[in-house]
């Protein structure tokens, strides 16, 4: 049987057939048959917005890869600035390419100290790390005004390598001047996210050295939040791209929607409701709230995922290394407990709800010592190289301008009314 669908309209007994095609049936032969009929998906949960060769999710297996790489092998054997070439130009690098590409990132981590002092120092002194980082970012275009020139191979090349090496600088200096430390300077002997823990932490230690765990549980987060395909924030840097923004204003709009809580600020929730929760015995009476329509159990389900989320896996393993260092974190048994009863339970087995990546992360990050505020910085850092991946491929696939229509529902043509004779 062919792969296609048959569209008839019914008011004139025409029909087409339309090829499905990778799983998609296209919208431009609808619009051959139907000119002026729109299709009505609120939140783009059925329609898909772009072709795209960069990440792959089978929501009902539980799959996740970046580029054909299964997420789990990523995990294991990858570095973060490895995977985030990989995410931009389609391989993993070779010896020959990954050591300038590091290099490269490595020699860009320095902001303009105009950012530092001037721009930093006009924050209110309780500024939110999340505001502040997205007006930054925002603020970074005005630095490189040839950002522009997004077209120019050289040109968006270096934009891309400033974006990826500032984003922790900017990300650190943010949580130094909410709780009020002298910004730090970055280290260049150290990697990425040695670098970063350094940037948060070092106080008055000639050189800072994270504990070797605790960097690589770091890198392992940041390789399982660098790309998620077509999720809200990304969705948004590529409708920003595609009026041709330059990439600090897209990125800077891509950070604004993560910072939204139903999308980077799942993980806070967790810990208010393990918080909130108290003791593994209050568990039970927990759940059963939420199943008579008390809230949510956050950390669970996904628009996408109906299977066990393939990242919380890797999360909870991370977890149980990062406690050897720091300590178990005291809401852990309850997180397991909760999932173990929530897994046992008909209402989340038949609605396929499962732990998502924000399930475990925010235990690692509270263990580590981050604010919760600081949370969905952490998430921006890594998906900063999705966002221009994503960037990259939206302008060489030459995207049109992101437009879409609306079925209007308002009034229909009234004259002008003066302002004495309204009722
Ligand atoms: N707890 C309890 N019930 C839930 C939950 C939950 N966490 N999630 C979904 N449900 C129920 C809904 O009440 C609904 O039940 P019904 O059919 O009886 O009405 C059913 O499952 C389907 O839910 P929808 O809201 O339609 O699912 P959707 O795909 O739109 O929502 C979402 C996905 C927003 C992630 C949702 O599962 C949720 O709110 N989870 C908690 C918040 C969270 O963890 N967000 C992080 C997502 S991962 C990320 O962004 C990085």
């Amino acid at each position: 049987m062919a792969e296609s669908v048959t569209i008839t309209d019914n008011r004139t007994g025409q029909s087409i057939e339309v090829p499905i095609v990778e799983g998609g049936v296209s919208a431009s032969e609808w619009s051959k048959l139907l000119p002026g009929i729109w299709f009505y998906d609120p939140g783009f949960s059925t329609t898909a917005e772009c072709e795209s060769a960069i990440t792959y999710i089978d929501g009902d297996a539980g799959i996740l890869r970046y580029r054909g790489y299964p997420i789990e092998q990523l995990a294991e054997h990858s570095t973060y600035l490895e995977v985030a070439y990989l995410l931009l130009y389609g391989e993993l690098p070779t010896a020959a390419q990954l050591g300038p590409w590091v290099d490269e990132i490595t020699r860009h981590t320095y902001i303009h100290e105009n950012m530092r002092k001037r721009f930093l120092d006009g924050f209110h002194y309780d500024a939110h790390p999340m505001g502040m980082l997205v007006s930054e970012v925002a603020a970074l275009s005005t630095f490189y005004p040839e950002a522009k020139e997004i077209f120019d191979a050289d040109l968006r090349h270096k934009q891309i390598v400033r974006l990826i090496a500032k984003m922790p600088t900017l990300a650190a200096a943010a949580h130094r001047f909410s709780v009020g430390m002298p910004f730090v300077y970055p280290d260049n002997s150290l990697t990425f996210p040695e670098n970063f823990l350094s940037m948060m932490w070092k106080v008055a230690e000639p050189s800072f050295e994270a504990h070797p765990v605790l960097a690589r549980a770091i890198d392992v987060l940041f390789i399982l939040h660098a790309d998620h395909e077509q999720n809200c924030s990304t969705t948004t840097m590529r409708v920003v791209g595609s009026a041709h923004a330059d990439p600090y204003s897209a990125c800077a709009a891509a950070a604004a929607a993560l910072y939204g809580p139903r999308h980077g600020g799942a993980n806070e929730a967790v810990l208010n409701m393990l918080t909130s929760i108290g003791t593994i015995d209050a568990v039970p009476d927990f759940v059963k709230s939420v199943k008579e329509g008390h809230g949510r159990l956050q950390g669970f389900g996904h628009r996408v995922y109906k299977n066990y989320d393939p990242r919380a896996k890797i999360v909870r393993d991370v977890a149980y290394q990062v406690f050897e260092v720091t300590g178990k974190n005291p809401l852990l048994d309850i997180a397991l407990k909760l999932e173990e009863v929530a897994l046992a339970d008909e209402y989340f087995v038949s609605r396929k709800l499962y732990p998502n990546v924000d399930f475990y992360s925010g235990l690692i990050y509270q263990a580590m010592g981050f604010p919760v505020a600081i949370f969905p910085v952490l998430f921006a850092i890594p998906r900063t190289a999705g966002w221009l991946a994503h960037w990259v491929e939206m302008l060489d696939n030459k995207t049109k301008i992101a437009r879409p229509r609306q079925l209007y529902s308002g009034s229909a043509e009234r004259p002008y009314v003066a302002i004495g004779e309204r009722g």
